[in-house]
């Protein structure tokens, strides 16, 4: 599996803020969009283009157009929904696809109860979209979700994860590149990443 970490310094500056407690509810929230902007642009590093023919004020030129590769964001709600409106704003026309997981606070593993997916997702470049990559177990059943429904092609954006998460998503889906901006040294007991930045969606919907 390949996992990619974003060192660019605005995404590290970026990140900075996401983990300040003091980052209030509606900044936490714009730039949470504005990584996953910048995310995406790397997720779309290797989208193969064609040649198209355009005339422009000067002379008709040879030119580059991505070829038609469509794309599917598929956040997890309710935390993933915070990337979506960033992606979007550089990629209109992606069909979003939704899936509902929530991590057991015992067990801390996934449990399904909303999926909603469009019919050609197997045809789709797939980017699920999950700001955390903790213990893993989300991710992994979202791309085993979106793999049982014949999607061939995905990959995983995750703002900020941890050893345990990168690791499973190894295991279980070597063939899932994992783009995410650090890799935090741990978890704590509850499953939260440290030194992290909480939870991210109380932080994005102001929950708590
Ligand atoms: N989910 C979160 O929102 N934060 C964590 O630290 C881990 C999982």
């Amino acid at each position: 599996m390949s996992v990619t970490v974003l060192t660019h310094p605005l995404i590290q500056h970026k990140l900075t803020i996401l983990r300040d407690i003091d980052t209030g509810v509606k900044v936490f929230r714009e730039v949470v969009s504005e990584i996953a902007m910048l995310m995406c642009y790397e997720a779309m590093r290797e989208l193969p283009l064609e040649e198209i023919k355009v005339m422009t004020p000067v002379a008709e030129a040879t030119v580059k157009a991505l070829a038609g590769k469509k794309l599917a964001l598929v956040p997890i709600l309710r935390a993933g929904l915070g990337m979506v409106d960033g992606i979007l704003s550089l990629v209109p026309s992606a069909k979003v696809a939704h899936i509902g997981l929530y991590r057991d606070p015992e067990t801390l593993e996934p449990v399904e109860y909303y999926c909603k997916m469009p019919p050609d997702i197997m045809s789709r470049d797939c980017f699920i979209l999950d700001p955390m990559l903790a213990t893993g177990g989300t991710a992994a059943a979202a791309a085993k979700f979106l793999k049982d429904a014949g999607a061939q092609s995905i990959k995983l954006l995750s703002i900020l994860s941890a050893p345990p998460g990168v690791e499973k998503m190894e295991k279980m889906h070597p063939d899932v590149e994992v783009i995410t901006c650090a890799i935090d040294g741990h978890l704590n007991d509850h499953g939260y990443i440290v030194p992290g930045l909480g939870d991210a969606g109380d932080r994005i919907f102001g929950t708590k």
